[in-house]
């Protein structure tokens, strides 16, 4: 607090994490009149329309750090109509599916992941999938232009899954990827879901290695669009945070921001779930 009072700030960048006291400091700073530049998806699902109504909010490195998708939703892809997204959004995960592949245990993959610094020693929120849930919820409010609660969107984590499962589906043909996946349907009906899926292994989603990120947007005019990249690593996301930064010293619109803050005075939409055949079949 003692920072944010100090008048010659002109920016504030917020990577500390998790809802309080980030979700005070940066309301702090926003009404103050300082931009602000977060990394904080749990807050952004949350809070992120409310929060840009106060001022300029930026948070590229909030959604799979240094792929450009936060601004490319809002602002490049700002004149199409999305249909849906889909992608890989959780780096500890699909590093454990692939070793999970290899034949070890979900146990023995989670053991590595935590010795390699990839998972928490508390996993819930990579296994559970609540990590790509409040991804999945910025994108989908960027995406669809409609407000949505992160609490709304059904998760299947990767706790219930072994090596067998791996295996048989190696044999048939297909890699089993955690796959957040959302749709809009006739302009208003909204399904999301983040589940296990077996994805063909030819697919572009089933050649997403190791911590990386994938994501694919259906536009109606650009048409199919894929992005991949590092999802996590502090270099990753610093990159996104400093290219906020300069964004905010040059002026640069916060479209991102804007775009939630247009959603503000709206009720969460009501999010189903898209079943177990697509975007692709269910692994469970
Ligand atoms: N790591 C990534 O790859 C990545 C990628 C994209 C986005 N993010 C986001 O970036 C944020 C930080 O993630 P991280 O992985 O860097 O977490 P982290 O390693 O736990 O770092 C958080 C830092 O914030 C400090 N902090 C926490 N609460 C504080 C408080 N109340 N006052 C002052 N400092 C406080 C911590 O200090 P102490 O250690 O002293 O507690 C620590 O230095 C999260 O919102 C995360 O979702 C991370």
């Amino acid at each position: 607090m003692q920072l944010l009072a100090q008048p010659q700030l002109d920016a504030i960048v917020e990577v500390m994490g998790g809802i309080e006291p980030a979700s005070t400091y940066i309301s702090t700073a926003l009404q103050a009149g300082r931009q602000v530049i977060t990394a904080n998806k749990q807050l952004v699902a949350a809070q992120g329309p409310p929060l840009a109504c106060l001022g300029p909010l930026r948070f590229e490195a909030s959604v799979a750090s240094a792929i450009p998708i936060v601004e490319t939703l809002a602002d490049a892809l700002g004149a199409d109509r999305i249909g849906s997204i889909m992608g890989i959004l959780n780096g500890t995960t699909n590093s454990m599916l692939a070793a999970m592949g290899g034949g070890a245990s979900y146990a023995d993959a989670l053991a590595d992941a935590q010795r390699r610094g990839l998972a928490e020693a508390d996993p819930s929120a990579d296994v559970d999938a609540h990590d790509p849930a409040a991804k999945l919820a910025i994108l989908a409010m960027l995406a669809f232009r409609r407000r949505i609660d992160p609490s709304q969107i059904a998760r299947v984590g990767i706790r219930d899954l072994g090596p067998g499962q791996m295996e048989d589906g190696r044999r048939r043909g297909f890699v089993i990827k955690l796959i957040a996946a959302a749709a809009i349907h006739d302009g208003a009906r909204i399904e999301a879901d983040i589940r296990p899926r077996l994805v063909p292994a030819d697919a572009p989603m089933a050649r997403v290695h190791g911590a990386m990120n994938a994501i694919a947007v259906d536009a109606e005019y650009a048409g199919s669009l894929i992005f991949e990249g590092p999802g996590a690593g502090p270099d990753a996301a610093a990159s996104a945070v400093l290219a906020d930064l300069i964004r905010a010293a040059k002026g640069v619109p916060a479209s991102a921001g804007s775009l939630l803050a247009t959603l503000a005075d709206t009720s969460p939409v009501t999010v189903v779930p898209l079943g177990p055949t697509a975007p692709y079949p269910a692994a469970s």
